[in-house]
């Protein structure tokens, strides 16, 4: 059990870790396999442990108690500035996902009513609308026994989703466009990830060069659209519009076309890949179980009875519903988040120093094994309410928490379910033999080789 946190300073300790190599510290292992390192940091040294990764001191919070404290009880000591975050910064701009302090919190406050609950319902006949034409798509290759590549096939959709969410139809011929742009800066983002050290977009390297093409197009399509709104204020329904129409209480300002370009590529970005990963992994899980996709299968059946779901079936879908939850336990698509810590903290006994980076990974707490039992299997039911009673608050965090939790959280989990669900009614995945499967962990969790499945129609 970890000590209380915000004990004084005074008797707090210094978490321990492996010491790594003299010069580059934990990097080798890093970059040999993230998430084994992660999770055999955490199981070896505790509630905390911190690394090197070269000169960056890097303290890992495991209990769901530190992630409370940071997330949460004293987030407004834990900033975003650290690299990660200045890396997408090159790409998203001062948006949601990368600002901090006052400035987020009064986008935050912009933004917050275009994802009010009852308004993502609105959201609900455009996404199964989206799902049916990929089903639908699916059918020559499916008759015929030919395998799919999943993991793409669900990035295209929720690619789609969030673009007519976004748009709605002033995009229709630029979803392409959009798509493959998006697709070249979050491959790029990637591999910047992977490589800190590699020129910065000033240096005209080929890398860099493309780029700045594909932000160049994209930036061209947003403004644009922003361009064409301003003139007509008022004939759409959509997310952008929601955007364009708020206005802080105090000032009575809006955004400028510059903060509604970065909302609207935050919202690209971090509305597609990560549902998309869920929506893969979901689906690789249920392929691997039979009892569990069994049970998906008959709750559809029953609650459905052939027809589309829609926003207001989603209290009846809650099988469905666990899935999604399991999968992300055991898959959190944002598997890892940072922070830099501005003033020295104590967390669970232990002192995290001023200006330290600091990293919790819903990937290493969903998977302990003094939290969850047979962490490692997948179980959708542990989620039903009468065995999650009594669980960590913190235990279970695959949105973030606090103030700075996923604003897209509500989005996320409908249009999973919505998508879960029809999948199911339509057809079986099943895994082809001999592909490998295996979890990269990059800017999200996604499968390395793809995941390559063959759809039976029901
Ligand atoms: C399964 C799907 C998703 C997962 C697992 C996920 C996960 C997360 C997590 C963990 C955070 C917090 C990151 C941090 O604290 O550093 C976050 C933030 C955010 N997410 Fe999501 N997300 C998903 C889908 C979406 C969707 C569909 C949207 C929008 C349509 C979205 C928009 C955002 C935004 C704008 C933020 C920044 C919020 C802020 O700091 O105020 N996400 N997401």
């Amino acid at each position: 059990m970890p000590k209380t946190t915000g004990d004084t300073a005074l008797a707090a300790r210094v978490p321990p870790g492996p010491r790594g190599n003299v010069v580059f510290g934990s990097i080798g292992d890093i970059y040999r396999d993230r998430l084994r390192f992660v999770l055999e940091t955490a199981r070896t040294y505790g509630d905390v442990a911190q690394y090197r990764v070269a000169h960056t001191r890097v303290y890992q919070v495991n209990h769901p108690e530190g992630v409370g404290r940071l997330l949460h009880d004293n987030h407004r000591n834990y900033s975003k500035d650290v690299p990660t975050f200045g890396t997408l910064r090159m790409f998203l701009g001062n948006g949601l996902f990368t600002s901090d302090g006052e400035f987020w919190r009064r986008q935050r406050r912009l933004a917050q009513p275009a994802f009010h609950r009852r308004r993502v319902a609105t959201f609900g006949d455009l996404m199964t609308g989206a799902t049916r034409e990929m089903l639908d798509r699916w059918q020559p290759r499916a008759e015929r026994g030919q395998p799919l590549e999943v993991a793409t096939e669900f990035m295209r959709l929720t690619m789609e989703v969030v673009t007519l969410a976004l748009f709605s139809t002033s995009v229709e011929r630029d979803v392409e466009t959009i798509g493959r742009a998006i697709t070249t800066l979050l491959n790029d983002v990637t591999f910047r990830f992977t490589f800190p050290f590699y020129p910065p977009l000033r240096v005209p390297t080929p890398r860099n060069r493309r780029f700045l093409a594909a932000r160049a197009t994209l930036d061209g399509i947003v403004y644009r659209i922003i361009a064409e709104r301003r003139r007509r204020p008022a004939e759409h329904d959509d997310l952008l519009a929601m955007l364009m129409e708020a206005r802080d209480e105090q000032t009575g300002e809006g955004m400028s076309d510059k903060q509604l370009r970065d909302e609207v590529i935050t919202l690209f970005l971090a509305g597609h890949e990560t549902t998309a990963n869920a929506l893969t992994w979901a689906s690789y899980l249920l392929s691997t179980h039979v009892e569990p996709a069994r049970r998906l299968r008959a709750e559809v059946d029953e609650t459905l009875r052939g027809r589309v779901p829609t926003a207001a079936d989603m209290p009846n879908l809650s099988y469905t519903r666990m899935v999604i939850d399991e999968t992300l336990r055991l898959y959190p698509p944002a598997w890892v988040t940072n922070r830099r810590a501005i003033e020295d903290d104590t967390v669970c006994g232990y002192r995290i120093p001023a200006d330290a980076t600091v990293s919790i990974s819903p990937y290493v707490t969903h998977r302990d094994p003094t939290l969850w039992d047979n962490p490692e299997g997948f179980d959708p039911e542990r989620f039903a309410p009468e065995r999650s009673a009594g669980r960590p608050h913190y235990a279970y965090f695959p949105f973030g928490g606090g103030p700075r939790q996923c604003i897209g959280k509500g989005f996320a989990l409908m249009e999973s379910t919505l998508v879960l669900a029809l999948l199911a009614q339509r057809y079986e995945l099943h895994l082809v033999p001999g592909r490998r499967v295996e979890a990269e962990a990059m800017a999200t969790l996604r499968p390395r080789h793809g995941m390559w499945m063959t759809a039976h129609p029901r």
